[in-house]
């Protein structure tokens, strides 16, 4: 079988760089332990958005050769002084957040015409928007939080919606789109959602108010593959020990900020429903790649979608490969079918007529 050159891309101008290099790390030595099958070329986007060559994935060096994307049918990537082309057969994005989880990068990809891993253009932007998913989760009968939208610079009846928070507190009030609990203020008192609107709407136009699940337990489920065959994991929870909720601290400042328990312990019924709703959702997103989805669960057991994650954490320690490992996947045998998916998404688009 030949070999697949296969360019890995991770860093990015994103809040969640370095969680992405992390990730990459994983995926690299992964496929890198298999020689027979794939060529690794490691690509690291700066924070200024630079991309770099590497010998081996990491944080930059100053070995980092500066290359450039090509729009050209031969190449994908272009050392800046010209001296060399890299013509790969995939691009595997492992980068999380605005800027490359939300569909700009895939679309990036499109238009350079390669085959890449994860989620396409519509599905990466619709799972960005957390209204959009909830609008389309509602739509498939999966339960989700009542909510309000605010946005910057659209009168809204502020009346109403006071009365709205002080019958539902405590609440939620986040960015539309964006990740890493950057942004969201859990709202105890009617006096603070003035400054929570204003701290989500410093990093989005839109800010959601939700009402919030008391005493949340968080609750993940993972998902690959395509609409002919779509594979969800075991159940994982994640529990905070450093706070409130889980906020930016609890997941990467605070050492031991979370807990994990995969499988998660829960009825099995429901953590079949969460499997079932998890699939709908990514069939209703139109979903081709990997995703993982994040329910908030009562102390009834009642549960919500709370959002989903198109491009989610990839490194040994995240819950993706660690959900799938507990459902008796091996995590390299994941990686293996998301290439090949990237090849065959590409493949069912390249027999179709651009031109009449
Ligand atoms: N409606 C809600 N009820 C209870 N907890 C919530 C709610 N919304 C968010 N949270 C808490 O805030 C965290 C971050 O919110 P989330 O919507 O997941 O944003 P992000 O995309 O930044 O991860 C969640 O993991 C959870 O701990
Ligand atoms: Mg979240």
């Amino acid at each position: 079988m030949a070999q697949t050159k296969v360019i890995v891309l991770y860093g990015g101008k994103s809040t969640e760089h370095e969680v992405s290099v992390h990730s990459a790390q994983t995926v690299c030595r992964l496929l890198a332990s298999q020689p027979d099958k794939y060529q690794i070329y490691p690509v690291f986007i700066s924070k200024q958005g630079y991309w770099f060559l590497q010998k081996e994935c990491s944080e930059q060096t100053p070995d980092d050769i500066p290359v450039t994307p090509v729009l050209r049918p031969d190449g994908v990537l272009q050392a800046l002084d010209g001296s060399f082309t890299i013509a790969a057969d995939v691009v595997f994005p492992v980068v999380h957040g605005t800027n490359c989880e939300d569909g700009t990068l895939q679309g990036f990809l499109e238009t350079l015409n390669i085959p890449y891993v994860g989620c396409g253009v519509l599905t990466s932007a619709l799972g960005m928007d957390k209204e959009l998913t909830k609008l389309l989760a509602s739509e498939v009968g999966i339960a989700v939080v009542p909510y309000q939208k605010v946005s910057r610079g659209v009168a809204y009846d502020k009346e109403a919606l006071t009365q709205w928070v002080r019958e539902r507190l405590p609440v939620f009030v986040k960015p539309v789109r964006l990740g890493s609990s950057v942004g969201v203020t859990r709202v105890t008192q009617i006096e603070q959602l003035e400054a929570a609107l204003e701290a989500a709407l410093q990093f989005d136009t839109d800010a959601l108010i939700e009402q919030g699940v008391d005493h949340a337990r968080e609750i993940f489920c993972a998902v690959y593959g395509d609409a002919t065959s779509i594979r969800t994991s075991a159940c994982g929870e994640l529990r905070t020990v450093a706070g409130e909720f889980f906020d930016y601290n609890a997941k990467y400042i605070v050492a031991g900020g979370c807990e994990t328990q995969v499988p998660a312990y829960i009825p099995a019924h429901t953590a079949n429903a969460m499997r079932r709703d998890t699939e709908s959702l990514f069939r209703a997103l139109q979903g081709c790649g990997l995703a993982r989805v994040d329910f908030l669960m009562d102390k009834n057991g009642q549960y919500y979608m709370s959002e989903i994650n198109t491009l989610p954490g990839m490194s040994e320690t995240s819950l993706f490969p660690q959900l799938f490992e507990a459902s008796g996947e091996n995590y390299a045998e994941i990686l293996d079918r998301l290439i090949q998916l990237a090849k065959e998404v590409h493949a069912r688009k390249s027999v179709l007529t651009t031109s009449r």
